[in-house]
């Protein structure tokens, strides 16, 4: 019946895979850049490098056995993970071009033999045992599948009991993200070649606990200080430095439970439920 329905809009599984991998592979090379120079000046600001390191501070005092990272991209979590004493790490992507920048960055660090990858969708990852994980991470992926469920119970079936999940988001509810989006509706240049989902946590607070988990800790990056004037060509590259500046000062409420709606990305900390038999 759900096979009938996608193709009749004409998307299978396969195809959505397949413009999700295309769509990243002309990434790999640029997406590299986004972690490297690792010196902050006071004008720039990186919220990507910032809810990787919000997300692995999360995974701090958990059991630093195996650790998995979905969604993997170019592979620096899986360094940051190495460094901070997970025995085994694991990386899994289904683009090519992402999985080679992973690839030399691993070798660059001399961690080929102790870092693994895999090209497979997030949603199958019949390679890995079931409740084999300690702690799996899906930072910017949830986003681009169809829906949550085949995720979070894949994660579900190779988590050790009480292993931990880290998912990361975008936020529906960040007020400039939906202005944003509003523009983009009405003006097809700026659209992005890619569908992707945006979450509101209060929903998928409800799912993850329907799924298995419970919802141990939230948080929220990349805030917009000055918005709405950041959306204004012209105004936005005048604005920047000071606009950044601040934005990182903003980072400060991170844990803040108003930041649900001031900033675009939302992550949280799920825990696998313990099942007691009998
Ligand atoms: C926005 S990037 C984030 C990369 C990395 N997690 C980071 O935080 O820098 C999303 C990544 O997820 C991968 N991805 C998206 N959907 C996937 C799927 N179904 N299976 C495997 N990888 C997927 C993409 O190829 C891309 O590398």
């Amino acid at each position: 019946m759900r096979a009938a329905k996608q193709k009749q809009s004409g998307k299978t599984n396969t195809n959505i895979l397949d413009n999700i991998a295309d769509y990243f592979d002309s990434y790999g090379d640029r997406w590299i850049d986004v972690y490297q120079d690792e010196k902050e000046r006071w004008y720039e600001y990186y919220p990507l490098r910032l809810r990787e390191k919000y997300a692995l501070l999360l995974t701090e005092n958990e059991n630093k056995g195996t650790a998995i990272d979905l969604g993997c991209g170019t592979g620096h979590a899986l360094i940051q993970m190495k460094k901070m004493g997970f025995q085994r790490v694991i990386g899994v992507d289904i683009s090519d071009s992402m999985l080679r920048s992973a690839e030399k960055l691993i070798g660059d660090n001399n961690l080929s033999d102790s870092i693994k990858l895999f090209k497979c969708d997030v949603q199958k990852l019949s390679m890995v045992q079931s409740n084999s994980i300690d702690v799996c991470t899906a930072l910017g992926v949830i986003e681009y599948l169809e829906k949550d469920e085949p995720l979070l119970s894949e994660i579900s079936r190779i988590l050790k009991p009480n292993g931990v999940a880290i998912v990361q988001t975008r936020n529906y509810c960040c007020v400039r993200s939906r202005t944003v989006e509003s523009f983009r509706k009405i003006l097809p240049f700026y659209r992005s070649r890619i569908s992707f989902r945006k979450h509101k946590p209060s929903s998928f607070r409800c799912k993850v606990e329907a799924c298995g988990y419970t919802l141990e800790c939230e948080r929220y990056a990349h805030y917009y200080a000055l918005y709405p004037l950041d959306i204004i060509p012209g105004i936005r590259t005048v604005i920047k430095p000071i606009d950044n500046f601040l934005n990182k000062k903003l980072e400060r409420l991170s844990t803040n439970p108003l930041s649900l709606y001031f900033a675009s990305m939302y992550i949280a900390k799920l825990r696998k439920v313990n099942v007691v038999n009998g």
